[in-house]
């Protein structure tokens, strides 16, 4: 299992540092969760920030947008070095055109889903993207329940993603942590984003270990 850090749990004041630190715990990606107030409740930062922080490692980014428009922005998160952008299949902007543009920047695109949002919404996509990301809490706030009912939807989507022989990564992403990742492992996620579990961890380099081991 490869482990995404969830940036949100981190101090702030010193969030350059914090990306060094997890670089160095032996994270796989970085996870920065952008939200906008609107698409859910909650605001977090935007590409400006991502751009100031990137010196920070070499580490993939890989940029979680909450936002109502996507599609406006994409060309901030590219500038600012995002490596993978996940945007919402719930958001304003149009599926294929925001693939489409992340793509024409060279960058690799997913599509996230919400709790509420079943595996069939993005089969018309799998073809077009390189990852999906499944919400296990509802988007807006760290430090949720895992909701082991998203699984099914996860096996669903992978079960797909084989069907037609394609080379897609399904990450998951809420209230994941030692008590649950193996359930995330067993179910086809390749990557799990781990905010709480790694922030709140005495040693974010054992327990980063412990995670990829599932
Ligand atoms: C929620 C975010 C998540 C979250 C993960 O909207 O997308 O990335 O911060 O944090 P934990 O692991 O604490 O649920
Ligand atoms: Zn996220």
């Amino acid at each position: 299992m490869k482990i995404a850090p969830s940036l949100l749990s981190c101090d702030f004041s010193k969030f350059g540092e914090e990306i060094r630190l997890m670089d160095l715990a032996g994270a796989d990606y970085m996870h920065l969760d952008v939200m906008d107030g609107h698409f859910v409740p909650n605001i977090t930062f935007g590409a400006p920030v991502i751009k100031y922080v990137r010196s920070f490692t070499e580490k993939p980014f890989d940029v979680h947008l909450m936002i109502s428009e996507p599609l406006k922005y994409i060309d901030d998160f590219c500038d600012a070095g995002a490596d993978i952008i996940t945007f919402h299949i719930e958001s304003d902007s149009d599926p294929v055109k925001t693939i489409e543009k992340i793509h024409s920047r060279g960058v690799k695109a997913g599509l996230v889903v919400k709790p509420k949002t079943p595996a069939e919404a993005v089969f018309p996509y799998l073809d077009e993207v390189e990852m999906i990301l499944v919400m296990t809490v509802e988007p807006g706030f760290g430090g949720q329940s895992f909701m082991a009912d998203m699984l099914p939807k996860i096996r669903e989507i992978k079960n797909e993603i084989g069907r037609r022989g394609l080379d897609v990564l399904i990450e998951a992403d809420g209230g994941i942590g030692a008590q649950n990742i193996a359930l995330c492992a067993e179910a086809g996620v390749d990557i799990s984003v781990a905010g709480t579990a790694v922030f709140k961890a005495e040693d974010p380099k054992k327990t980063i270990a412990e995670l990829q081991k599932a």
